[in-house]
């Protein structure tokens, strides 16, 4: 199994592209079942999770074609088998996006339940619930999910008990060949949703309302092929934008959406950390000598994102005074806190709140990720320690970070893959 080796106490300097974002490219990838004609993707990250994505759809029988290296063709003018097996979904619960188009096209689907996860439960109740409203049937047997719709699915109202991001856009790719109009109440307003809903009306859906919690959809008959470029990575950006400030570096993130970062960029100034934007989508990020604590709780988007709860953390061991970091999106989002702490941090954990005490100065150790953010952590955290860190089981990292010991490498990073 890959592992990383690093070893830490440069300040990164220099210039980082954004890559593409997964969880965008996730939901457009599953999108192109919803039309025979092509479509053609462009800023598609070539990470794990899309590989995974793109040999779901061929294994259905789609084509898809990689056209250059961030650029894939996908046709599914025929599908054979519309189905995620266990073997899929249990290496990526986002294959449950799947159902929402093809019930929506064909009528049919069939999905394995995931099971639970490192970061918590996760069940897709709400989109088989939602699905339930469209005049879905769904049943459940042998760890599988199948819906139906044989008359086709008719537009309702979907109102969500909880947001949910790849349940907002399942439903929408319901919706949009469904009979009518369909109105998904407290929708989820991340920019993905936004994203997935303007390549659907690019291929000649009818959709309001993406990036409220109300989105109005009007079902058509059939849509078209399109050609659409994926938004910028804001994870990424901002784990990058966090390696800076935790190096007191002096780094460049470029092709990003700051739009998009509002909620961890506010933090970090206010922790003390200099962000300019000298030109439209790059930011400058420069750490300062002293970072000031700074409390963080996660929310659904325009909130702080869960997805950058373990790397702020990281950050702010290097704090001074005490931070409240609290985790609201998923039950179990502090796996890299016991990993940290062996890297000498001080962290106490209380329910769903960990409580930070910095600066404390790290050391490499021998450490193992759980999960990909949790990963990310770990390789922050990394940056700053004194002396040699080995961060194992990397392949939660190559999930969703595109060649990231390459772009942390062209900063200064002294970091390489071991196998
Ligand atoms: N939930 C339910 N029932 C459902 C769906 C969700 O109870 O049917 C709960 C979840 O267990 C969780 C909360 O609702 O506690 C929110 O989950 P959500 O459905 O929004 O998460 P997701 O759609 O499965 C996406 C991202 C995650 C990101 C979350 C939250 C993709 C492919 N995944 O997951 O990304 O953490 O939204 O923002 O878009 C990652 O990239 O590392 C990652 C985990």
């Amino acid at each position: 199994m890959d592992q990383f080796v690093i070893e830490g106490g440069l300040a990164l300097k220099g210039r980082v592209e954004t890559s593409g974002a997964k969880n965008s490219a996730l939901p457009v990838l599953a999108a192109c079942l919803l039309t025979a004609e092509p479509v053609v993707l462009d800023r598609i990250p070539r990470v794990k999770d899309i590989r995974t994505m793109q040999a779901l759809l061929k294994h259905m029988g789609a084509t898809v074609v990689e056209e250059g290296d961030n650029r894939v063709r996908v046709q599914a003018a025929r599908i054979d088998r519309p189905e995620a097996p266990y073997e899929v979904v249990k290496t990526m619960r986002a294959s449950s996006l799947v159902l929402g188009p093809l019930v929506g096209r064909f009528g049919a689907a069939q999905v394995s339940m995931p099971g639970g996860c490192a970061i918590g439960a996760r069940p897709i109740n709400l989109h088989t619930a939602g699905l339930e409203q469209l005049g879905a049937r769904i049943s459940q047997s042998h760890g599988n999910i199948e819906a139906s719709a044989v008359g086709g699915l008719r537009g309702a109202e979907v109102h969500f008990d909880r947001i949910t991001v790849t349940g907002t856009e399942d439903i929408i790719m319901a919706a949009v060949l469904a009979q009518g109009e369909t109105v998904i109440e407290n929708a989820a307003r991340e920019p993905e949703v936004v994203d997935l809903s303007a390549l659907l009306t690019k291929m000649g859906a009818r959709i309001e309302g993406a990036g409220t919690s109300t989105i109005r959809v009007q079902g058509v008959e059939r849509l078209g092929g399109a050609e659409h470029a994926i938004i910028p990575d804001r994870i990424e950006a901002g784990t990058f934008v966090i390696a800076a400030a935790i190096t007191r570096g002096d780094v460049l993130v470029a092709g990003c959406e700051p739009e998009h970062l509002q909620a961890l960029l506010v933090k970090l100034r206010q922790a003390g950390v200099e962000i300019t934007e000298p030109e439209r989508g790059v930011l400058r990020v420069r750490g300062g000598a002293n970072l000031r604590s700074i409390d963080a709780t996660t929310e659904e988007h325009p909130g702080f994102a869960t997805d950058l709860q373990a790397q702020y953390m990281a950050l702010m061991t290097q704090a001074e005074g005490i931070t409240i970091v609290s985790e609201r999106i998923f039950e179990n989002r502090f796996m890299h806190v016991p990993e940290l702490i062996r890297m000498g941090a001080s962290i106490r954990i209380e329910g769903r709140q960990a409580i930070v005490a910095g600066p404390r100065r790290l050391s490499g150790a021998h450490v193992m990720a759980s999960d990909l953010r949790a990963s990310a952590s770990l390789v922050l955290a990394a940056l700053v320690a004194s002396g040699e860190t080995i961060v194992d089981r990397v392949y939660h990292m190559d999930r969703g970070y595109e060649r990231i010991e390459e772009k942390l490498a062209g900063l200064g990073a002294r970091i390489r893959r071991a196998k």
